[in-house]
């Protein structure tokens, strides 16, 4: 169900009416006022422009031709060209009543689903995940369930940082370990504990760095011993990895994982491929390409090494084996990858670089996502006390404690048990919402106390109008279980509803493109802001209200629970049916 299209195909048809040419932007948006109507279609200004005509006649020739019977009640023609669409509120009601059954709420199924591939979350398993990798984590989950819902095929990646030379000092250190009897999960229980001792060995211990040095040549050529202490090492460290998908409710499975050291034995082949082609070139021993597209002010090219003057491979060479992997054999039509900011000069070269190779045709997209710093409240990057990084499993109990306080607070009699259950559901649910609805791109300030308040874009607000709502329910004795009763729209509130509801699948495809689940916290927001206005000017529960206004209203607040629900559902936050 999407409006605009409906409205784009008809005002369409009474552009090429009215005489203008073929394919003419109609351009549809919502109407900001009420009183400009509900929908604009603002296209016949730029296409007067371009024909050289007054706008205000050409759009009364558009206005005569166009043909809304039933769609709306008023069709009016507003300043130099602007058409101003009334909706008819039997008609929103009646489409409405079309999707009321419908388990994804009137979203269409994608009529051709892409192939996917969505890169996120990607922690470096040397140490333990930190905050940093809570944006990548929970923007690319909520992306990746829109595309989903509405149908396409998703490919999940992790590409987590599981190789490389750090892991020559992790392991010498581990062997000790194990050599003098320790256990591998006791010694890599805390991962920043462990790290934290191998570099100072490195940087102290006689002979340490020598050995670590050794481990990593021995771990690249195959050696055992080396390759039985890197699977252990990983393997413990997926594991830290893993508690916290789970706490954070966030779909990636072990099988998503494809890391760096996936790409090992492909790398030597992507630099023969682009010394042949001569993409690549020798440069004081190392191999680089000099990129022209993207040369400075002064004309020099952007350098890109894509192996090291001893030979080493670098991120770079990983990202390009990636991307051939991806297009040929995960079949891709779009890659999706999301890193904090600083990552995007990396990727804009990667993305070229593989262009010209041929690894990435030009049919299949390449969008790198990047976003914004957590700050803490004094406005720099968000750490400890001390200024050490913040580690996220910490971060998450915290978010429970605290809003188990919030909802203990707020409901002293609740059972314990109870209170354990839904502090989870709000605290992570509290986290998740505060970083989905800012701006992707913005670095943002983390504060408990906003994040956690039931007023406002919170997520506890959104589990409390869902929840509010079933109460309803219960006090009506209603359920859906024989099909929803109908729908009639009487009052202004309603109609503002029926309106919001309509545009779910507009929202979830903006989502989609622009990678930006932040539109869809907004759009849950209003609609249950626009739900408390309703309830308070439309009685349900009382007696003196006749039973099909009654049951219409019940209806409405059916397919707005189902949509909070769904909504947050899309963002990885549980709902509660009692709170
Ligand atoms: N491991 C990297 C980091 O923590 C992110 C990897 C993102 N994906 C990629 N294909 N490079 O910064």
């Amino acid at each position: 169900m999407n409006i605009s299209n409906i409205l784009s195909e008809r005002v369409s048809a009474a552009m090429t009416a009215a005489g203008l040419p073929e394919g003419t932007n109609p351009a549809i948006s919502l109407s900001n006022r009420a009183n400009f109507g509900d929908y604009q279609a603002n296209g016949v200004m730029g296409a007067a422009k371009k024909l050289k005509t007054n706008p205000r006649e050409l759009a009364t020739k558009v206005v005569e031709a166009l043909d809304l019977t039933g769609i709306a009640e008023k069709v009016e023609l507003a300043g130099p060209g602007f058409i101003n669409i009334h909706l008819d509120q039997n008609w929103l009601a009646a489409q409405l009543n079309q999707i009321s059954n419908d388990k994804n709420l009137g979203v269409n199924q994608s009529e051709k689903p892409q192939n996917v591939v969505v890169d996120y979350s990607a922690p470096n398993l040397a140490k333990e995940m930190h905050v940093g990798h809570l944006r990548s984590t929970i923007i690319g989950d909520a992306v990746v369930r829109a595309l989903e819902f509405r149908g396409e095929h998703v490919i999940r990646q992790n590409h987590m940082g599981d190789w490389g030379t750090q892991f020559g000092m992790l392991l010498a250190h581990l062997s000790d370990k194990l050599a003098s009897n320790e256990v591998a999960e006791t010694a890599l229980s805390d991962l920043e504990n462990f790290y934290r001792e191998a570099k100072i060995r490195f940087d102290n211990e006689d002979g340490f760095a020598d050995r670590a040095r050794d481990y990593v040549v021995r771990l690249q050529s195959g050696d055992a011993h080396c390759a039985t202490l890197w699977q252990q090492f990983i393997d413990i460290s997926i594991s830290h990895s893993e508690d916290i998908y789970k706490k954070l409710n966030v779909t990636l499975a072990r099988k998503d994982i494809m890391g760096e050291s996936a790409y090992n034995d492909d790398l030597s082949n992507v630099i023969d491929e682009l010394m042949a082609q001569k993409i690549a070139v020798e440069d004081q021993g190392a191999k680089v390409v000099f990129i022209n597209e993207m040369a400075n002010k002064d004309g020099d090219p952007s350098v890109f090494i894509v192996q090291k003057s001893g030979g080493g491979y670098l991120y770079a060479t990983t990202d390009l084996s990636a991307c051939r992997y991806r297009v040929g054999e995960l079949k891709a039509d779009r890659i999706i990858i999301f890193t904090d900011a600083r990552q995007a000069l990396h990727f804009k070269q990667v993305e070229i670089v593989a262009r010209k190779a041929g690894f990435l045709p030009e049919h299949v997209g390449y969008d790198h996502c990047p976003f914004g710093m957590m700050m803490g409240d004094d406005g720099k990057p968000f750490k400890t006390r001390t200024g050490g990084t913040i580690k996220l499993a910490e971060l998450l109990d915290e978010a429970v404690v605290r809003a188990k306080v919030v909802i203990a607070e707020k409901n002293p009699d609740y059972t314990e048990a109870h209170l354990t259950e839904i502090a989870e559901k709000v605290g992570i649910g509290a986290v998740k919402f505060a970083d989905l609805s800012k701006n992707r791109t913005s670095d943002y300030i983390f504060n408990w106390k906003t994040m956690l308040s039931f007023e406002g874009a919170t997520a506890p607000y959104l589990q409390y109008a869902y929840s509010r709502i079933k109460s309803i329910f219960t006090k009506a004795d209603f359920s859906a279980n024989d099909g929803l009763p109908a729908i009639v729209i009487i009052e202004p509130q309603e109609k503002a509803l029926a309106l919001k509801l309509l545009q779910l699948e507009n929202v979830i495809d903006s989502v989609i493109s622009e990678c930006t689940p932040n539109l869809l916290c907004n759009y849950l927001y209003e609609l249950a802001s626009l739900y408390m206005s309703f309830y308070e000017a439309c009685p349900i529960l009382k007696d003196d209200i006749a039973d099909d206004v009654k049951q219409s209203r019940l209806a409405l607040s059916y397919i707005i629970a189902n949509t909070l629900k769904q909504g947050l559902d899309i963002l990885g936050i549980d709902v509660m049916e009692r709170m």
